[in-house]
């Protein structure tokens, strides 16, 4: 049985260093260890050896199993550096072209370019820096204290279906404490429902008066539809000050609409309840497609509501530590999505997110 093992391994040691190719190479290793390998199969006669013999064989098997690998291993390195030296002295067939031809061939541009809704983005914080707002950042995952219950809107309360949310389940032990054991994010965590998350968190931070913008994600529970999509941006304006009033959300209304949709868009308010403003308001534009007249767009109303706004609730005020009778505030804010389909003609709402080229291509 020795001498069987020697010459199978003397026969693949020799064809192993003849292979010149990886597809050969592995074509010898499955004749060896393959499921019905010539040498998987070898040690099938062992039941019938004696012991002594079997202390002899076993050690030679297994050490003849290790040469062979390490052979294949070894030469598979040699033929693909033989096959790679060969490739380098391969003529590439490339014809030569004189500096004058190379002049003559443009260089593509690159075709990436923005989404439509962060250059719209853009547009938006252009327009508000002019009047001396600066950007706010708020979380996109957060509390239903800063969601909810601090602009007003308490647990179980009917206003709760303005928004539907996703709730994220956290337990008691995932909670962020602080070092005296307060709960950082106490109540349920949950995707922001809307910018107005911030209106609390600013007047935490800011002493007024101040003049802040929050750009960014939002997520309801949708079932999604041509006018309804469950992760949108928003915009919002948080404008803290003494004196403030409706005066001066009608006029932000307009130098907005003016400056995104490039010519004399008059506004209007209208009431709308919101929690956490008092008087709430729906800004409506007048249509830009009938100019008032009424049209398919704009439902024969002549108006297209575009925002909503009003003057900050003076609980929400107290609860950001702010006096209300020395402040007033005013919260104006709209869906990117909602405002671009207007002006751009576009009709689902469902495109922004869907990364078909053949819409983002166009903006
Ligand atoms: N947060 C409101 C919404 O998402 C919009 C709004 C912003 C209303 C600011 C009033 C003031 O529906």
């Amino acid at each position: 049985m020795e001498t069987q093992l020697d010459i199978l391994k003397k026969k693949f040691l020799l064809e192993i260093e003849n292979s010149q190719s990886l597809k050969e190479l592995d074509g010898l290793f499955l004749q060896m260890f393959g499921k019905s390998g010539e040498i998987t199969l070898f040690p099938k006669n062992f039941s019938k050896l004696e012991k002594s013999e079997l202390k002899i064989i076993s050690p030679l098997f297994n050490q003849t199993k290790k040469t062979l690998a390490e052979a294949v291993r070894k030469r598979r390195g040699e033929v693909k550096l033989a096959d790679f030296k060969k490739i380098l002295q391969e003529p590439l067939g490339l014809r030569k072209i004189s500096t004058d031809s190379l002049e003559k061939i443009k260089t593509k541009k690159r075709q990436g370019h923005t989404h439509i809704i962060t250059q719209f983005e853009e547009e938006i914080i252009r327009a508000f820096s002019k009047l001396g707002f600066a950007q706010f950042d708020a979380p996109q995952i957060d509390s239903d204290t800063y969601n909810f219950e601090l602009l007003n809107i308490p647990q179980d309360h009917p206003a709760r279906d303005l928004w539907d949310t996703l709730y994220i389940e956290t337990s008691e032990e995932g909670r962020v404490k602080s070092e005296e054991g307060e709960n950082l994010n106490p109540g349920k965590l949950l995707l922001r429902t809307h910018t107005s998350n911030a209106q609390v968190r600013i007047m935490e931070k800011i002493k007024p008066p101040f003049r802040q913008m929050i750009l960014g994600r939002c997520y309801r529970y949708e079932n999604t539809d041509a006018r309804h999509e469950h992760t949108f941006e928003q915009f919002e304006i948080v404008y803290v000050d003494k004196g403030l009033s409706m005066a001066n959300l009608l006029y932000l209304s307009e130098y907005f609409f003016q400056a995104i949709f490039g010519y004399d868009v008059k506004a209007r308010l209208k009431p709308k309840y919101y929690p956490f403003v008092e008087p709430g308001a729906g800004v409506d534009g007048l249509c830009i497609f009938c100019k008032g007249k009424g049209c398919k767009v704009c439902g024969g109303v002549g108006w297209l509501e575009l925002a909503g706004a009003g003057m900050i609730h003076p609980t929400v005020l107290k609860n950001g530590g702010i006096d209300p009778d020395v402040y007033s505030g005013i919260a104006w804010g709209f869906g990117l999505g909602r405002m671009l389909m207007v002006r751009e003609g576009i009709k689902d709402v469902r495109l922004f997110n869907s990364g078909d080229l053949r819409f983002l291509n166009k903006y």
